[in-house]
């Protein structure tokens, strides 16, 4: 198929005004638990985070949404990786969520702060002991000469821990990103999408505007 050809309908819902909650985060649950509830998206919680460098360059990846209410976003990461260097010179940071199943996406974007050290170690003992490890293991963004330099440093430390449960890596924690703006885009036929903005205003009360697809 040539990809000139390749487009898909995008009309089954749409979003109004008059449904909006006038709490983003109320919003974001709202469109965040039928995400979860939707069969054809598998991880409702996967996100892009988007960041900048000093010298204006852009990186995104994929991370997981671990937490959210009315304080922000939070996702878990190594305070030494890539993403982490550019948030310590510019915290802003925007996060994109594309829930294929339901022809929606939601962008946000704010500051990202470290989260508290007990928040991150209430995290980090939640995760399965694999996951524990692997974030002792890896230097995250470092470049490495093979894959034996893991798994020698996995068997280094399953042996040093055995037996024992794993602390909080001191180089590992959450980032809570606090918005200033979320938008809401909902597909619907002939790209004439639904897009609603929510921008924080001087009162910390976000307005709501509708943007043209
Ligand atoms: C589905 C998926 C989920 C991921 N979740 C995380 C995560 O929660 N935290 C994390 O540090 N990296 C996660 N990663 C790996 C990141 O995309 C990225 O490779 C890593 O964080 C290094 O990014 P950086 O070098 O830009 O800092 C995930 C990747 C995928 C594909």
């Amino acid at each position: 198929m040539q990809l000139f050809d390749m487009r898909k309908k995008y009309d089954r819902f749409s979003l109004s005004l008059q449904e909006l909650d006038k709490n983003p985060i109320k919003q974001f649950e709202v469109w965040f638990e039928e995400a979860l509830a939707c069969d054809e998206i598998p991880e409702a919680n996967i996100m892009q985070v988007a960041t900048v460098s000093n010298t204006g360059v852009p990186s995104i990846r994929t991370l997981l949404l671990k937490s959210y209410d009315e304080n922000g976003f939070v996702f878990y990461t190594n305070y030494e990786s890539e993403k982490a260097k550019h948030i310590e010179e510019n915290m802003n940071v925007t996060l994109l969520f594309f829930w294929y199943g339901l022809q929606r996406q939601v962008e946000i974007t704010g500051v990202a702060h470290k989260v508290s050290q007990e928040e991150s170690s209430e995290y980090f003992k939640s995760r399965p002991r694999g996951s524990q490890l692997g974030a002792w293991v890896s230097k995250q963004s470092s470049i490495i000469k093979d894959r034996s330099v893991l798994e020698n440093k996995l068997k280094e430390l399953e042996s040093k821990f055995e037996g024992e449960s794993l602390p909080l890596p001191f180089f590992w924690g959450g980032y809570r990103v606090v918005p200033s703006k979320i938008e809401f885009w909902q597909g619907r036929d002939d790209r004439l999408h639904d897009r609603f903005e929510y921008t924080k205003n001087k009162n910390n009360n976000f307005d709501i505007h509708r943007l043209a697809p």
